[in-house]
Formats: structure tokens, sequence, C-alpha cells
């Protein structure tokens, strides 16, 4: 299964998402490839990877599907990393489709996570995923990004979604008294395409990649590595 996280905003948690249900996905199990897809390498960076001193990143792996399986970094037993940097220029959904195929045997779950913007990058991690995977940061403008997100994911066919969706509230807020209504006007728009679990805002989970972990490794206890735990059970439980 090929997840494709996007969102046109930036800051919303899809590299943390990235990460942790990365991580979590594995504890229960699967094997995992992260493809850092953002030529910011954000991705890499929180896993401890610095992405400006390899020499082999994504870049290579598109240009020479077989070859290029010699950038991939084996961060633990079951994840291995594809990480990307600067060298990451816009690359069409042929060339990204072409090398998840060649690389798809060796792994159960492929999450490629995605720049905050509707480039050419966007565009071929949404033509390539099974699924997009849509983090729905609960505060009011963000939740407008990605109403918008979700428009243009529809925008292609006529009223019917060339891939199914599956949104994540995340960064809630049980203090704020704007987080009940914003949850509720989520799943009333978007139904069953919300799960279950929410990510919590929770200051671990910030640190986690600071530190070079995800938040379960970083703090199993907190309320952050329990939600991604259990969220990476829902997602396990639906979509593999
Ligand atoms: N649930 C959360 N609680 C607290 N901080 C979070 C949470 N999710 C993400 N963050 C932090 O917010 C910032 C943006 O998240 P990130 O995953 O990088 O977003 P994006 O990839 O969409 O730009 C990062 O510093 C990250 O550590
Ligand atoms: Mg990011």
């Amino acid at each position: 299964m090929i997840f494709g996280i996007v969102s046109q905003k930036g800051g919303v948690g899809k590299t943390t998402l990235a990460q942790n249900l990365g991580a979590e996905l594995s504890a229960v199990g699967k094997r995992v490839l992260l493809i850092d897809f953002d030529p910011l390498g954000n991705l890499s960076v929180g896993w401890g990877v610095n992405p400006d001193q390899l020499e082999k990143t994504v870049i290579h792996a598109l240009n020479q599907p077989k070859k290029g399986a010699g950038a991939v970094i084996c961060l633990r037993p079951k994840i291995d990393l594809l990480p990307a940097n600067d060298t990451l220029t816009e690359v069409g959904s042929n060339k990204l489709k072409k090398m998840v195929a060649d690389m798809s045997a060796a792994y159960d779950v492929i999450l490629i996570d995605s720049p905050p913007s509707c480039n050419l990058l966007t565009q071929s991690v949404i033509d390539t995923a099974d699924r997009l995977l849509v983090p729905l940061q609960v505060h009011p403008f963000a939740y407008r990004a990605s109403d918008r997100m979700v428009k243009l994911i529809d925008k292609k066919s006529t009223g019917k979604r060339p891939k199914p969706v599956g949104i994540i509230l995340t960064m809630v807020d049980q203090r704020n008294s704007l987080t009940k209504a914003i949850e509720h006007s989520a799943r009333e728009r978007f139904g069953n395409d919300v799960l279950k679990v929410r990510i919590p805002r929770n200051v671990q989970i910030a640190e986690a990649p600071l530190n070079g972990l995800p938040v379960g490794e970083y703090e199993p206890t907190s309320k952050g590595a329990k939600a991604f735990r259990a969220l990476a059970k829902e997602i396990n439980k639906i979509y593999l």
C-alpha cells in the first residue's frame, strides 16, 4: 500500500505524520519505506540523517530506479528511508511511479512525504499513491487550507475522487473551545474519510525529531506517542 501524505499548507504535521506513523506501523510488524519527497529534507533530518552530506538521495533513485536502491538508508530493522535534499527538483509522476514500482516488493507500506505546496512534486505523489493521507490541523485557518486541498484532489475527475483520502485530525488542543466545533464540522464535511484517532498538540511530538527520533522512542508514555500508536492500529485495521 502506497500512502501519499499531502497538504497545500506547511506546518500542518505532514512530516511528523510520516515519521511517527512509519515508526508505529513497523512496530506492528509492517515493513516500511519512508520516501522523503520534500527538498527541505525534514523527514530525513527528523531521523537524525543530515541529507546535505549524502552522496545519494531520492533523486538518484528517480533517475536510476534499480541502481538507485543504493540511496536507501536502513533506520531500524523494519524501516528504511529514501532521503531527500535540495537536489530534488520538479519530477513528473512517471518517474516516481516507476521508482516506487521497482521498490515496492520489499515493503508492506510506503509512505511518501511531500512539500507544502501544490507543485509538480505534490502532483506526482497524488498520482503515485493508492491513498492520500491529509493532516487537518484543528484550527480555523488550517481547516480552510485542508478543504482546498481536498477540492484539489477532487478537481481532476468530475465528482469522483481519483484517490481515496484519509483525513487525520492533528494538533488537537483540548483546551481550546473552538476545537469541538471544528472537529464536528470536519466530520460533517468529510464523513467517514476522517479517521477516529486524533493527534493531540503535544510538546514531546515536536521535541522528538530534534533528537533524531520518532516520539514513540523519545517518550514512549507521552500522549503523542500513544496517539500515533493508536493511529497506526486504526490504519492497519482499516486500510492494510
Ligand atoms: N501534534 C503536534 N504537537 C506539537 N507539535 C507538532 C505536532 N505535529 C507537528 N508538530 C510540530 O509542528 C511543526 C510542523 O510540523 P511538520 O510535521 O514539520 O509539518 P509539515 O511537514 O506539514 O510542514 C514541527 O515543528 C513539528 O514538530
Ligand atoms: Mg514537512
